[in-house]
């Protein structure tokens, strides 16, 4: 339908998510893309839940100092320990973030394990593991956030897939973590369809070479090899991610779902 033009300018709205209750799991290290995506969601008014397998008082503190220096006042947080392999402790989590927010409007899961090597060299364990958190574990906590967005009709879920997942394993991860990602980029695609007739959005990002911990790995040769790939010259910035998680949580994106969106300096255009 065509909307007939109106004289009233319309309204932007510079802060993207103004007292939107944003659910951010995987945001322990502040140089991960978890934080960066929870300080920018916080600069753009939003409320943040934030879990992590790793939480403690201390990193909470730590979070919260950070994102209150950073953007220059500070935003309302629920920072809770979660180990999103355990669906009873994701249902705990959302369970708590709605008591204390009374609802929740948005979910990015950013948490996830890495580990390189060939496939015959991957443990039974190893195989397990890393299932276990990448694909169960974002499983469980879609699961448990779509029970309240089910509810309310409305909510937007990112998930973090990997260029491992198109390109068929990774510069960093062996053949099951990509395995895994696939699997998120499938898991996240069923969501969208199922869940688009009562007004959900699921997309999936496929980052690749983001400056953060999981990159520490890699030596000096082996990164300058890598980046000398990379169309743009660089690895990215936990940031330039983040801004691709504020588009697809965000009412921009109200059109966009069971997109997979790369976000890898041009490293893999297909
Ligand atoms: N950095 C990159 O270049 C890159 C590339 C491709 C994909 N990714 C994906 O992006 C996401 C974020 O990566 P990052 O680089 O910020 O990594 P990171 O290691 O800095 O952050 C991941 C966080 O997930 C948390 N976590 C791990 N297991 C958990 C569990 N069971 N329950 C709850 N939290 C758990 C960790 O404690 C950590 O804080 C991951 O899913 C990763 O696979 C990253």
């Amino acid at each position: 339908m065509h909307n007939k033009m109106s004289n009233q300018p319309k309204k932007y709205n510079h802060l993207l998510l103004e007292n939107k209750v944003c659910v951010i799991v995987g945001a322990a290290s502040l140089r991960s893309i978890g934080y960066a995506t929870a300080e920018l969601f916080a600069a753009h008014g939003a409320k943040l839940v934030i879990l992590d397998v790793q939480m403690n008082e201390q990193i909470a503190n730590d979070v919260a100092t950070s994102i209150a220096t950073q953007i220059g006042h500070a935003p309302e947080i629920l920072s809770l320990q979660c180990d999103i392999c355990s669906l009873a402790d994701c249902d705990k989590a959302i369970a708590l973030a709605t008591a204390r927010f009374g609802t929740i409007d948005c979910l990015v899961n950013c948490a996830g394990i890495v580990k390189s090597g060939g496939l015959l060299s991957i443990t039974d364990d190893e195989y397990s593991k890393i299932m276990d958190v990448n694909l169960k574990g974002t499983f469980n906590i879609c699961k448990s956030a779509l029970t309240i967005f089910a509810e309310k009709q409305a909510g937007a879920i990112v998930n973090l897939a990997s260029l491992a997942a198109q390109r068929g394993g990774g510069l960093v991860g062996g053949a099951h973590y990509a395995a895994s990602k696939g699997g998120v980029i499938s898991l996240t695609r069923s969501i969208a369809r199922e869940f688009a007739p009562l007004g959900i959005r699921a997309n999936v990002i496929c980052p690749a070479m983001i400056e953060t911990s999981m990159l520490d790995g890699l030596n000096e040769v082996q990164l300058n090899e890598v980046i000398s790939n990379i169309p743009l010259k660089r690895v990215g910035k936990a940031i330039e991610l983040a801004g691709a998680c504020l588009f697809l949580a965000s009412d921009l994106a109200g059109f966009t779902t069971g997109a997979t969106i790369d976000v890898n300096g041009g490293i893999h255009i297909h």
